[in-house]
This record gives structure tokens, C-alpha cells and sequence, in this order.
């Protein structure tokens, strides 16, 4: 019997059964079973959710071009949708797990994505999108290799290490979705996990006895590309390594100019390369610490995360103070000034000309320009919600690209207004009508006090732009026009705004969200509609064999055989997968 070691990561390449996308580009399978373990990451213990038993879950490691295949089964006791953070679906948001895409997989269900992931490489990250299940864990790293004949802009590290980072509370997700149902806040987080760990007890006052924490191990002189990345709930961490530099070279599949920092501020959903050379002397472990920005610090002690790098030479335990962090509380440019400093190295591989034809995105004319503005939550029909440009976002029944392809009315509004709402706040399905191959400006404009981020599914967009103040036509004269990083999540300081430029050539309903997950819970998002006017078939996939329904749509929906999950059917989907348990069973054999 395939044992527990079936559900652990499967990573088979049978190439020669390629019948999905493209026949010579191979097929990865994952299986990921998604249920509750029980942990303490704070000495407090709580459901998390785990895949395949693991929290966090499993790094999914492909190579572009491939075709990913992730069996997901869930064995919450809730509906559960993955999402693949900055992996851009390209011709297919049938697989990107949001509401507005997918139908949710029920309990006890599974549902098989299938997705090539094209033109990307660098480090990205997957989560459950649903209802505030990241805030208890599902979360894991997703990197996309070059393929061998494309170069990388530096030397092969000799080491990859994937690091999520991300603020924690001892309450599960359904204890803070009942407090935000209650109109309250979150409040101060519990602490901060590094790769699920609690921290190193540094100091016996702040972290109690017993925790377990993260250890790196590396090897005196070697340089490791340390992926880092922020899939907490709503604070933004300044990442330090103590005595060591981050020399900064990737951002969410861009090469950045290679510069070294002590420290970054990664925001909540954000992803970055270092390449970490281990270039000190090992009188003692070192610190790796992610620490709370922009609050008091004397009452946000505890919210630090604390892992330790461990030389195999090294002469004895870290001790004494954390490195501090950055000392600007009341500085507000200093962050932004460092946000800024990131820049796209533009003669590296992996820049795609744009459909315009361009690489200079800056020479390109704009067809659309939204600003789309922040507020604190506001009260809409007796209850707490969360807006973008005075609407917060109602999840439709029938999700917005299956309401289309099966022509269903009324299921959304193609209203989203290019500047914010100045009447009442509303509660729609209201969306932005994107016009296919144009070239959108974003201006997302913070009016709350606290730090946001956004991110859009579907595409890498170029920063061009971040100030304090509010946003106007003459702010266009301080964009940067050349080398702006192209990433898919930007921050936007309180009382600031940042432009984003969006070169559309990605059909599909892509959604746009802040990714802090009570502004998201509570609606702060919407979906951009990017659809081709000649319908050819060239420009998107068809809707997958295997789609589920729901809402109007319900009544296509086959009921799931929940009790044999792997019994022979006609379709060549599950012969697959029975052939995969066959060869994964053998495989110990040749082993
Ligand atoms: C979350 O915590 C609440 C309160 O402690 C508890 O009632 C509930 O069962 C927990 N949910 C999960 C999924 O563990
Ligand atoms: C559920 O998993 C089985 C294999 O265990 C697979 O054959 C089937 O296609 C999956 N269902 C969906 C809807 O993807
Ligand atoms: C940019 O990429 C090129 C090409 O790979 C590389 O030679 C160069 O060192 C990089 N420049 C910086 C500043 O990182
Ligand atoms: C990812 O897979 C490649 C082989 O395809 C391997 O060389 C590399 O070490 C793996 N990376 C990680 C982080 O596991
Ligand atoms: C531990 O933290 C407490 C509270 O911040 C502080 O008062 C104390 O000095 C720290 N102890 C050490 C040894 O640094
Ligand atoms: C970054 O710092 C390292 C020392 O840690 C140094 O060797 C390297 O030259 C620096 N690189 C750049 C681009 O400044
Ligand atoms: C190197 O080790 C010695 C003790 O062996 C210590 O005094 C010195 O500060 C260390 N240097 C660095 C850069 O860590
Ligand atoms: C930070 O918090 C401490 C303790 O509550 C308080 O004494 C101090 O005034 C606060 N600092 C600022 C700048 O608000
Ligand atoms: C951009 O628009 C200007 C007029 O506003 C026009 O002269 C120019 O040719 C356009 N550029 C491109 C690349 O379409
Ligand atoms: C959406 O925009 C297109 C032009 O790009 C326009 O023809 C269409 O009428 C718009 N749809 C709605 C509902 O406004
Ligand atoms: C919010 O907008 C109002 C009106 O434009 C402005 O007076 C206020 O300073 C803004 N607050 C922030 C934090 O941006
Ligand atoms: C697109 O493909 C579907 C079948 O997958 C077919 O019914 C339809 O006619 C095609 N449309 C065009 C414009 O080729």
C-alpha cells in the first residue's frame, strides 16, 4: 500500500504521457493532501494546516516551462481554494484558486490544477485563499528554475533555502474571522514564525522555554540564495542576518541590480533572493531575525521572529543582543527611500518584450489609468467591511470567468470606476473592464494609517512610482521610466501612493487584492476582466475537463465519489494518476 510517503511530495517526470499542454514540456505532480495538525509554533498549541502532514508545506521546485500538476484534496472542515502568489497562469485563469475564477473545493473533495508555468523564473509562494486559512498555515515556497541553456546573473549558488516569514496569533483563522465578523480588530500578533518555528529564546523574559525554532546549517565560505518570503497576515518585516549582507538579487522573477543591504523590509505577501555568502569567522552562531516595522518597539518585542545560522565550524550558541534593525521611527522616507533602491537590471535574461514590442516599458502610451484608493474600514448595511475606491467586494455565487463562459447573467457588474467612489460606500461584484493588449497605470492611493499591499494575479506589473502624499497627474514627472522592478506585490505606505504599470496581454479574470488578510476579508479587492474580442482560441485555454460548479451553475456539478478517490474512470486524467500510484509504489523497489 502506497503508505504516508504516497502523499508526501510526488515529483515524477513521465514525459512520454503528456496529453495537457505542450507534448514536449514535462509534466511535475504534486499530491497535496490539506488537513489540521496540531502544533505549538509558540509554545501555545492550535490547529494549523498542514500538506501532507508537513507545516508549512512543501516547496514545489520546477523548471520553466513545465507543466504543474497539484492534486489537491482537502480534509479541512471547510470549502478551501489554492493559489499560486506571482506564478501568472499565462492564457488561463481557470487555475489560479480564487473565488472569482474557481469554485471552491468542498470538504472532502479534491480538485486536480494543471498549469504550465511559462516565462518565469525566480521565487514565488502558494496559499489557501479562502476565508483566512493562510493566517493558520497551507502556505509554501514555489520556485521556478531557468531552464539549463538560459543563464542567471550570477555564479550557481551552492545552496537554496526557501525562508517564509510572517506575523502569527495563537488564535486560528476562525477565531479571527469571528472577531472581524464582530467588527473588531486583530490587534498586536502573538509573535513571528520562520518557517513555521517560533523564536529562538534569545531572551528568557520575552520567549518562554520549549519553543522550537528554525536552524540553517551552512558551510564556512560558501554562498547559499537564501528565498525569502513574508506570508503573514498584516505586518511588514525588516529581514537581517547578523554580521552577514543580503546581497539583493531577484524579486518575485525579476533579476534586481545585484546591491547589498544589512536589512530589507519585506512586506506581507512580497518575495526576495539574497545570495548570502558565509564570509565570517564563526566565533559563534549568527541571529537571522524578522522583526515588526513602524511600531513602538517596546511593545512589539515579542512580535520578532528569531531563527539561527549555524556555521558547521562554528565555536559556540549566539548570544547577547539581536542586531538591530532600522532606527528611522520617525523617518518616513528611509523605507521608501530603500523601496526605491530596488531596480530591475534590465540587461539580464528573462526581460519579455511587451505585445507593444517594446522592452522600455516607459516609451509605451497608457490606455487606462485607475486610482484605486485605500480607507479605513467603513460600516456598509450594519457590518465592518473593507473597501477599494468605496466598494468592497462581494464574492460572486458563480465565479466571474465561469459566469462568462457559460454566458450566465447578472453574476458581476463591469463598473469598477477609474477614480474612487465619493458617495456612500457599496457592497458589489463590481469589476474593472480592462481592454485586452492595453497598457493600464494603477495608482494605489493608502488614505488609512496603516501599511498596506497589493497584488495582482495574472501578471508582473513595473513600480514606477511611490510617494507620501496625494497622488496627481504632475506625480507622473517623478516616475521611473527605465529600470522600475517588475514584481506582482507593492507596498503602499500610510498616506502614500504607488503606481504600478500593467502591460495586457494575459486573457483571463484576474484578481486584485490587498494582502492583508483582514482589509481582504472584510472585501478590499476586485478582479480585472482582460478578455479578447476576436474569440480564436489562441489567446486562452477552454474551460478544464475536470471544472467544478457552483452557484447557477450548480446543476453540471457531479456529485465526487469522496469514498475511492482513485477508481478507474474513462478519463485519461485519472488512468494518469493511477499509473502514478503504480509507479510510485514500484519505485522503492529500484531504490
Ligand atoms: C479555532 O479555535 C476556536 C477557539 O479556540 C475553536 O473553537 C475552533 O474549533 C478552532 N478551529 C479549528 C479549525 O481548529
Ligand atoms: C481527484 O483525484 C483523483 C485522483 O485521486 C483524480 O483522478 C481526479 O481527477 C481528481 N478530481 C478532480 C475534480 O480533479
Ligand atoms: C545584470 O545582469 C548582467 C547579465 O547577466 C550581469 O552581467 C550584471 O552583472 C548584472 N548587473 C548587476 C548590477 O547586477
Ligand atoms: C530543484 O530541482 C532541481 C532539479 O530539477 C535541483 O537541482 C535543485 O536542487 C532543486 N532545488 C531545491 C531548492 O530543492
Ligand atoms: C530581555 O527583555 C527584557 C524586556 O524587553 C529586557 O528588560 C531585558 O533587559 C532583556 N534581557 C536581556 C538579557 O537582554
Ligand atoms: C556585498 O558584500 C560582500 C561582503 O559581504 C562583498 O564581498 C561584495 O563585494 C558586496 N557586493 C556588492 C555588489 O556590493
Ligand atoms: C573572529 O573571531 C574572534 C575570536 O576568535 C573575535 O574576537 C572576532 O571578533 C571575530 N571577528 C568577526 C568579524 O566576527
Ligand atoms: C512606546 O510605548 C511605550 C510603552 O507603552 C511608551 O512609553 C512610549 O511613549 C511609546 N513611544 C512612542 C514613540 O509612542
Ligand atoms: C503615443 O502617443 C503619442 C500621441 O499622444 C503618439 O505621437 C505616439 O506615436 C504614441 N506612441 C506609441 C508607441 O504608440
Ligand atoms: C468595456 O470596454 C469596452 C471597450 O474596451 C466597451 O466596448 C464595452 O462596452 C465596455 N463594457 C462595459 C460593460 O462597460
Ligand atoms: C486622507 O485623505 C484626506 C482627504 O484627502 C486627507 O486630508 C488625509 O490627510 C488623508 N490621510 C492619509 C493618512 O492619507
Ligand atoms: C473554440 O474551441 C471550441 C471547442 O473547444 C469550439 O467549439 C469553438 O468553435 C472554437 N472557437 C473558435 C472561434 O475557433
Amino acid at each position: 500500500m502506497p503508505s504516508l510517503s504516497f502523499f508526501t511530495v510526488l515529483l515524477i517526470h513521465i514525459g512520454l504521457f503528456v496529453s495537457f499542454s505542450s507534448a514536449e514540456d514535462p509534466n511535475i505532480f504534486y499530491n497535496f493532501e490539506v488537513s489540521y495538525i496540531t502544533a505549538s509554533p509558540l509554545g501555545v498549541p492550535q490547529h494549523v494546516i498542514a500538506i501532507n502532514g508537513k507545516f508549512p508545506g512543501p516547496t514545489i521546485n520546477v523548471t520553466t516551462n513545465n507543466n504543474v500538476i497539484v492534486n489537491v484534496r482537502n480534509k479541512l472542515d471547510e470549502n478551501l481554494l489554492m493559489t499560486w502568489a506571482g506564478i501568472q497562469q499565462r492564457h488561463s485563469s481557470w487555475q489560479d484558486g480564487v473565488l472569482g475564477t474557481n469554485c471552491p473545493i468542498l470538504p472532502k473533495w479534491n480538485w486536480t490544477y494543471n498549469f504550465q508555468v511559462k516565462d518565469q523564473v525566480g521565487s514565488f509562494f502558494y496559499f489557501p485563499s479562502l476565508n483566512m486559512q493562510r493566517a493558520s498555515g497551507g502556505f509554501g515556497g514555489f520556485i521556478i528554475n531557468n531552464r539549463a541553456i538560459i543563464p542567471i546573473p550570477f555564479a550557481n549558488p551552492d545552496g537554496d533555502i526557501t525562508i517564509l516569514i510572517g506575523d502569527w496569533y495563537t488564535k486560528n483563522h476562525t477565531a479571527l474571522r469571528k472577531m472581524l465578523d464582530e467588527g473588531k480588530d486583530l490587534g498586536m500578533p502573538d509573535g513571528v514564525l520562520i518557517n513555521g518555528k517560533g523564536p529562538y529564546q534569545y531572551n528568557t523574559t520575552l520567549v518562554p522555554d520549549g519553543i522550537e525554532y528554525e536552524t540553517l546549517e551552512v558551510h564556512p565560505g560558501k554562498t547559499y540564495r537564501l528565498r525569502i518570503h513574508n506570508v503573514g497576515i498584516s505586518t511588514t518585516l525588516n529581514f537581517r542576518i547578523q554580521n552577514h549582507n543580503l546581497l539583493l538579487a531577484e524579486s518575485e522573477g525579476s533579476y534586481t541590480v545585484q546591491q547589498n543591504y544589512t536589512s530589507l523590509d519585506i512586506h506581507v505577501g512580497q518575495s526576495y533572493s539574497f545570495l548570502v555568502t558565509m564570509d565570517q569567522n564563526a566565533s559563534s552562531d549568527y541571529y537571522i531575525v524578522a522583526s515588526a516595522r513602524f511600531v513602538n518597539e517596546s511593545n512589539w518585542k515579542r512580535v520578532t521572529g528569531v531563527g539561527i545560522l549555524h556555521y558547521t565550524n562554528s565555536k559556540g550558541k549566539a548570544a547577547g543582543p539581536l542586531p538591530v534593525g532600522p532606527q528611522d521611527e520617525f523617518d518616513k522616507t528611509y523605507s521608501m527611500n530603500q523601496a526605491r533602491s530596488i531596480r530591475w537590471n534590465v540587461s539580464a535574461s528573462g526581460a519579455r518584450p511587451n505585445p507593444q514590442g517594446s522592452f522600455r516599458y516607459g516609451s509605451i502610451n497608457v490606455t487606462d489609468v485607475y486610482v484605486l484608493k485605500n480607507k479605513p474600514p467603513v460600516m456598509i448595511n450594519g457590518k465592518r467591511q473593507a473597501t477599494l475606491s468605496g466598494i468592497s467586494f462581494k464574492n460572486p455565487s458563480t465565479p466571474i470567468r465561469l459566469a462568462d463562459w457559460f454566458k450566465v447573467k447578472n453574476a458581476y457588474t463591469l463598473d469598477f470606476p477609474t477614480r474612487p467612489l465619493t458617495g456612500a460606500p457599496k457592497l458589489e461584484t463590481s469589476v474593472i473592464n480592462a481592454t485586452f493588449r492595453g497598457f493600464i497605470e494603477i495608482i494605489l492611493q493608502n488614505n488609512d494609517t496603516k501599511m498596506q499591499s497589493y497584488h495582482v494575479d495574472g501578471y508582473a506589473f513595473f513600480v514606477v512610482g511611490m510617494d507620501y502624499g496625494e497622488w496627481t497627474e504632475n506625480s507622473r514627472g517623478t516616475y521611473n521610466k527605465w529600470d522600475g522592478i517588475a514584481r506582482s506585490t507593492v507596498q503602499v505606505y500610510p498616506g502614500a501612493w504607488s503606481a504600478i504599470l500593467i502591460s495586457l496581454d494575459n486573457v483571463g479574470i484576474w484578481n486584485i487584492r490587498t494582502e492583508n488578510l483582514d482589509s481582504w476579508y472584510l472585501g478590499q479587492e476586485t478582479y480585472m476582466r482582460v478578455v479578447n474580442p476576436e474569440a480564436n482560441n489562441k489567446t486562452e485555454l477552454p474551460i478544464p475537463d475536470n471544472s467544478l460548479y457552483c452557484g447557477a451553475l450548480n446543476k453540471l456539478q457531479k456529485p465526487q465519489d469522496i469514498s475511492s478517490a482513485t477508481s478507474i474512470t474513462a478519463t485519461r486524467s485519472k488512468i494518469f494518476f493511477v499509473l502514478l500510484m503504480i509507479i510510485y509504489t514500484l519505485v522503492p523497489f529500484f531504490h
